[in-house]
């Protein structure tokens, strides 16, 4: 089938958006994404992590299979499909789908209508997945649609909006907001809101969309389908530089492959390959790629089973059992059932249309959901090598324990035989991962019990686990022990003690214990699930189990989640041209949905470009004694090695007393920092050649970690701060109860989808540079770039045209990699690019800071709180960054809701040998407030008084002051929370909580309300200040610029908006190109939520000057139009450009007194968030949040309920799911979607409602509106809080101690133990649960003594 190219190599043909790409000179180590973005420069397709954990890379695949005469499309990850494998098929890409210049589609232009774009990295992939399921199903359901999207992450949305866009193309509509006039079904009671105030919930419209036409789509190129049919297949080898790749036709040719190549491996999907040989360096010269050969793509029914080839996708997998359990009688299927149970939650979809059967489970990781169901089952393995065929039950594989070499590298695995089930047995399939959908298990389970006929005596049994070491394991004693025995409460107690004998002591190290609570906790399940099903039989021998611990059967779903915005309807009188306050769509909206909008990486190339990799310091604290470059030098393609040597001028940046550093010159102080940097001819010659760098360290100490090992080395960066209002010694001695307690939380990765980007071109001439960079600050970058290279800044110019995503974290982090790729260029000459890898950019950057805050409060039996003494350390990393501003900006905002009269608190900010970690949304503010807030639960668990009438007694009142004595006027903070009580409705849930968590044992649910003040502010007068260009060109039309940066919180949109407002002539007729130093100089960092409030007041500044000079001739010919004012105005030689500041707000703080006017205002809010937790997971469920926010009045309701979102749903990924982890060593293990999750599609609330406080104003910013990018965050603390609820509802149901501190993340893992029971004992007391018969019994309620009433903590 392959064209013969010259010298006998073969030509790889394939379609890429209809077009014939005939490739000469395929390279098998290329994936499919660098080819569209280098070679066929389509750039809409995305880089987010390479390791398809993200789908930022989403493509179409399409192939014809002509013995069926089926075309197949289905998603996939270009960041793991070798280009060598599209061989006959056709791809589609973001740029295949529709574009600007043709026909945007439907699914585009909803998306970006829909308002489901913001920094649009995720975008195209969002609009493939979508688009994909829509060539399948043109009307899918709601079920469908949220599975299609479970791989793709967005850091933006919180996902909601995007879900809107899917919603139009679904069958059933969940809600009849999008038809109705404005009303929603789902708007259970406006009657809260002043009736003067129109609101509206109609943020898009759904008239103005083009219908979806499956006769529009792009074809099947009719050439495939003719070579594919008639040209015979052949075997297709293709030489890549360093790989060969060798795709055989038959089962044969297959085995003498691997018998003379034994080593080189199969490669099906490359989801298990295509990530070992990208992050862990393994190699192959050879691999074999078996998908063509149809022994191994067998779907054969048996009267026993089915047969599946190895090499069938998951996919198919799933279709063929869900086809088998549709036709089939329910007891013969329930191996079936169980495996499909895995396959809806394995990887994403993009990755099950790929992954092969037979790859899973040859490459037994311990985290292959299918190996310990299929093993459990009885499966058959039917293996080929040369001279031999055999048959092997999988269990065998695993049964002792080792699970490796009982295949022999040169065998194959041809297809797999899964029996159908016998009357009298029952099979299940458990797993827990740390996100629901597309993440890899912590701990799975696959069982099986067959017994006796007629009876419950077991006859046979099978449990086997994944997770708890490196490979699946069996509890084969276990199973024989109990055999022939009865099914009933005797044998549980037994076999949780044997399993974990037999399974568990393997599961050491991390989680262990909770690895083995969910091991026996599934068992339980098991049982559980058994006895039901025997009682469903026969129900006069076999009694069932309560009805209360039915509930424990039952997993989550997710589900399209039903959601509500409610905000202030424009003024009636408003003109219709004039956009302020109506939710219009971002301004890259459609570029973002059709992959035209420009990242720095998709930049094209510059002549003789060279690409960077950065070589990183494997220690924490260690000096440098010697850099070994020879090896990397002579790697191929590589021109240059860049070290601190290299730097003209400054390496070490003092802002501080310590330096922050370009490269590390003679010591390294933690692992991740850049030590040197190689440049090649392509990122893949650099990275080769970075690996080979050798770097000699000698250890320094004390290396410290953590926050308590900085504390016993008295290891600070300076200031402390402290702040002290009220006497708070004396006020103590007179309180009625006193609480003391500490939390932790943990720190937080950016997680922006487009990693740190750079581009450095020298001009060659004086001395110039411009710079392309991902930033939030490019006169920053400007200011390092000039110093690094010891020129003037007038030589450095930066350029940002929008920003993937940022958060904070490209601040000074990207100032260092932009130095880093500008004396790289400076060196060499030549343009530099530097896009850090995924890895990289999470091991490099730092986040955000973890906390531990301790604290004491002192309060009265009525619940009002007299004192607080509160110290917070803060663990800052290596160098200072703004940690200490971060520690300042965390004392100022610890109050949060609340009036303390005496208070008196610290912060500490720790410098360790961690990487330096850096702004994020909120700025300290999200970890003191839950200090905060932790101490409010303490104080309402002590006082028995409920945690609201706590927060209610204690919420600031009128004329009070806060700590530091800036007055502050809070009848909006109790608008919010009356109205969030309200729309939530808050008792009545609470009291239908409660009776829920009445009649179930093993579910519970939890209800919390959390009040919000966030004040706004820099604390100085010049860093608010901003500026903005416009010119109007004699055609009328209007070039913006300002010094924001747009990273996806829609400031260009709303400075169009304000511009478009002040001139008086449409949107349409202002463009806004780029910001950069050249045209507004000095500007302030977009950070802090202040991007709109000063840029705005600076256009407007702007427009009034112009619109001011215009007025005259204005005047002379009212009834003119724009153009023949601008014709005149030119004609006048009157200036039609002109500059706007603005000074910056009068902001002071005096940390010496602890007192100032820090903050120009306040924005308020409360959230209130129900969930339903697990108990015998410790999984749990987002049911409804429901957000009211004082935003005063909204320029762009849908951007800014957009910002209130997606912060809302990165505060959920904060506060309950998102762990980063470091070695013992210092290393952070957490460097990429598999292993550090954020949320995803599954986490959002099922039903989620934000409604703007109507009548807010705001004298102090623009329009009267409020700053809004980093509030909603903070409320995503009401998740954490009705989590703490359910848990503590468990623990008082088992008359646990009440007081729990829970420390942030609140994980599975934490719930799980906070519900505590006769499992967790186990681990906790094995001794002497062991020897208390009965512990385990099935109600599970048995706890240990040491956690039983009594003691406070
Ligand atoms: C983002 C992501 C998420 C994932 N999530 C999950 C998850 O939740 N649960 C889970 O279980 N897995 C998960 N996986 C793993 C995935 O299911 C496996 O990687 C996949 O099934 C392997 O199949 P493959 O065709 O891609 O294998 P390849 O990567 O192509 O090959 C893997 C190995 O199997 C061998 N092999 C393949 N076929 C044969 C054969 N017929 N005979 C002999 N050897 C063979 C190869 O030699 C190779 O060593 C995830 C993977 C990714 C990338
Ligand atoms: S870049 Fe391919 S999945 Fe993330
Ligand atoms: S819009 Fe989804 S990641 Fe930014």
């Amino acid at each position: 089938m392959a064209l013969q190219g010259p010298a006998g190599a073969e030509e790889l043909l394939f379609y890429v958006n209809g077009r014939k790409i005939i490739e000469k000179n395929a390279d098998s180590e290329e994936t499919l994404l660098s080819y569209l973005r280098k070679k066929l420069r389509l750039t809409g397709t995305k880089y987010g992590c390479g390791g398809g954990g993200c789908g930022a890379c989403t493509v179409m695949i399409s192939t014809y299979e002509p013995v069926s005469k089926k075309i197949r499309h289905y998603s996939a990850n270009a960041c793991l499909l070798s280009i060598c494998s599209l061989h006959g098929a056709a791809v589609t890409t973001v740029e295949g789908v529709g574009s600007t210049k043709t026909r945007v589609h439907p699914v585009q232009e909803r998306l970006a209508k829909c308002h489901g774009s913001q920094c649009g990295f995720c975008s195209p992939g969002m609009v493939m997945s979508i688009y994909t399921l829509l060539r399948n199903h043109p009307e899918p359901t709601s079920e469908q649609m949220i599975a299609a999207l479970a791989g793709n992450l967005c850091r933006c949305t919180g996902y909601r909006p995007i879900l809107d866009a899917c919603e139009t193309f679904c069958k059933e509509s969940i809600c009849c907001q999008r038809k109705a006039n404005g009303k929603c079904c789902l708007d259970q009671d406006d009657s809260s809101f002043d009736k003067e105030e129109k609101v509206s919930t109609r943020l898009f419209s759904t008239d103005e969309f083009q219908p979806l036409d499956p006769t529009q789509e792009l074809i099947f190129p009719p050439e495939l389908m003719r070579i594919a049919e008639n040209q015979p297949k052949r075997t297709l080898v293709f030489h890549g530089e360093r790989m060969t790749w060798i795709s055989p036709i038959s089962l044969d040719e297959l085995v003498d492959l691997k018998a003379a190549h034994p080593k080189a491996p199969l490669m099906v999907g490359n989801t298990s390959l295509g990530p070992e040989m990208k992050f862990k360096g393994v190699f192959y010269p050879i691999v074999v790629a078996p998908a063509r050969i149809p022994d191994l793509n067998v779907v054969k029914r048996t009267d026993d089973g089915l047969t599946v080839g190895a090499a069938c996708n998951l996919s198919l997998v799933k279709d063929i059992l869900t086809n088998a359990i549709s036709e089939l009688p329910e007891e013969k299927t329930k191996v079936f059932r169980a495996v499909l149970q895995q396959l809806r939650t394995l990887g994403g979809e993009q990755i099950r249309n790929v992954a092969s059967l037979g790859g899973n489970i040859i490459s037994r990781k311990s985290t292959s959901d299918l190996n310990p169901i299929l093993a459990a089952s009885n499966c058959l393995l039917s293996l080929v090598s040369k001279g031999r065929k055999r048959q092997v039950p999988l269990s065998d594989i695993f049964a002792d324990g080792a699970g490796n070499d009982t295949i022999m590298p040169e065998e194959i695995l041809v297809s797999v035989h899964i029996p159908h089930s016998r009357q009298g047995e029952y099979v299940s399939a458990f797993r827990q991962a740390p996100r629901r959908e597309n993440a890899l298990p912590m701990i799975n389970a696959g069982m099986r019990v067959l017994f006796e006929e007629g009876t419950d005596i077991i006859k046979d049994l099978s449990i086997f686990c994944g997770g708890a070491v490196s490979t699946t394991v069996c509890a084969k004693q276990t199973c024989g022990t109990l055999i022939g025995r009865h099914w009933n409460e005797q044998i549980l107690d037994e076999a949780c003690r044997l399993i974990l004998k037999e399974i568990a002591p393997s599961a050491s190290g991390e989680k262990a214990d909770y690895k083995k609570t969910l091991i026996v906790s599934f068992f339980y399940r098991f049982f559980l699930e058994v006895l039901q099903s025997l009682t469903t039989m026969d129900p006069c021998h076999y009694p069932g189990i309560p009805v209360e611990y039915r509930s424990a059967l039952q997993d989550f779903k997710t589900k399209m989640p039903q959601s509500i915005q409610i905000f202030q309807d424009i003024d009636p009188s408003q003109s219709p041209q004039d956009p302020v306050g109506r939710p219009i769509m971002h301004q890259s909206g459609i570029k973002h949905t059709t992959g035209e909008a420009v990242y720095v990486a998709d930049l094209p190339s510059v002549d003789g470009e060279l690409f960077l990799a950065v070589v990183t310091s494997s220690r924490a604290h260690a000096k440098i004694v010697s850099i070994d470059t020879a090896e990397a030098l002579k790697g191929p393609g590589v021109f240059d090695i860049i070290t601190a040597h290299d730097v003209p001028a400054t390496n070490e940046f003092y802002y501080s007393d310590d330096p922050e550093i370009i490269f590390a010159r003679n010591k390294v102080i933690c692992v991740g920092q850049i030590v040197c940097a190689v440049a090649a001819d392509s990122d893949v010659h650099a990275k080769q050649a970075a690996a080979q760098v050798k770097i000699e360290y000698e250890a320094l100490e004390p290396v410290i970690l953590t926050i308590e090992e900085a504390i016993k080395h008295n290891s600070f960066f300076e200031p402390k701060r402290k702040l002290e209002q009220g006497n708070v010694d004396q006020a103590f001695e007179t309180v009625d109860d006193i609480i003391e307690g500490e939390i932790r939380i943990g720190g937080q990765e950016h997680f922006y989808l487009e990693t740190q980007s750079v581009l450095a071109v020298p001009k060659g001439e004086d001395k110039e540079m411009d710079v392309y960079v991902s930033t939030q600050h490019p006169a920053f970058i400007q200011e390092m770039v000039a110093a690094s290279l010891g020129v003037p800044a007038n030589r450095i110019m930066c350029h940002v045209k929008r920003v993937g995503g940022a958060f904070g974290g490209k601040l000074l982090k990207a100032g260092l990699l932009a130095c880093v790729a500008a004396v790289a260029a400076n060196k060499t000459s030549r343009a530099v690019r530097l896009i850090l890898s995924r890895g990289d950019d999470m091991l490099i950057t730092g986040g955000r800071h973890p906390f531990l805050g301790k604290y004491k409060v002192g309060f009265m039996n009525d619940g009002r709180i007299k004192a607080v003494d509160a110290q917070y350390y803060i663990n800052g990393g290596c160098t200072p960054d703004e940690s200490v501003v971060v520690a300042e900006v965390a004392l100022l905002k610890m109050d949060n809701a609340y009036k303390i009269p005496n208070l008196r608190c610290w912060a500490y900010t720790c410098k360790t040998n961690l990487p330096s970690n850096t702004a994020f949304r909120g700025f300290g503010f999200p970890q003191s407030a839950l200090v905060t807030e932790t101490w409010i639960m303490g104080v309402a668990d002590k006082t028995g008084l409920s945690p609201e009438k706590i927060r209610e007694i204690n919420m600031y009142k009128e004329n009070e002051q806060t700590h530091f004595k800036q007055k502050l006027d809070p009848q909006n903070l109790k608008r919010c929370w009356n109205e969030c009580m309200e729309k939530s409705a808050f008792y009545s849930r609470r009291a239908a909580v409660s009776e829920f968590n009445k009649q179930n044992y093993w579910k519970k649910k939890g209800i919390a309300i959390v009040p919000m003040k966030f004040p706004f502010g820099m604390g100085t007068r010049y860093l608010s200040q901003a500026a903005a260009l416009v010119h109007i060109y004699t055609d009328g039309s209007v070039l913006l610029t300002h010094g924001g940066i747009e990273m996806g919180q829609g400031i260009h949109t709303k400075m169009i908006q304000v511009a478009s407002r002040e001139l008086n002539i449409p949107m349409s007729r202002i463009h806004f190109c780029e910001t950069s130093t050249t045209t507004v100089p000095n500007a302030c960092a977009s950070a802090g939520s202040a991007g709109t409030d000063v840029n705005g007041m600076a256009v407007k500044d702007a427009c009034q000057t112009l619109l001011k000079r215009l007025q005259p001739i204005i005047n002379q010919n009212p009834k003119g139009t724009w153009n023949d004012w601008i014709k005149e105005a030119f004609e006048q030689s009157v200036s039609l450009s002109a500059t706007g500041y603005f000074r910056g707000y009068n902001e002071t703080m005096d940390w010496d007194k602890g007192e100032g006017q820090p903050f120009t205002y306040f924005l308020y809010g409360a959230a209130c968030s129900e969930v339903e937790i697990n108990c015998l997971t410790g999984d749990h469920k987002n049911l409804r949040t429901d957000i009211v926010m004082d935003i005063g009045c909204s320029i762009n309701p849908a951007v800014d309920i957009g910002q209130i979102e997606g912060a809302f749903v990165q505060g959920i990924g904060l506060y309950t799911m998102e762990e980063l982890k470091y070695s013992p060593e210092g290393v952070l293990c957490t460097r990429g979607p598999d292993q550090y999750q954020i949320p995803g599609v599954c986490d959002i609330p099922e039903q989620f409602s934000v409604s703007l406080l109507p009548s807010s104003q705001n004298p102090y910013a623009i329009y009267a509106s409020k700053g809004i990018g980093e509030a909603g965050l903070f409320l995503g603390c009401s998740v954490f809080f009705a989590l703490r609820d359910a848990v503590a509802h468990v623990r008082a149901e088992r008359g646990l101690k009440k007081s729990l501190v829970l420390n942030s993340p609140l994980t599975a893992e934490q719930i799980r133990a906070g519900c505590a029971d006769g499992f967790t004992d186990m681990m906790t007391n094995n001794e002497s649960a062991s020897s208390t018969p009965g512990a385990t019994s099935m109600c599970m309620a048995n706890q240990s003594a040491q956690d039983r009433n009594g003691t406070e903590n």
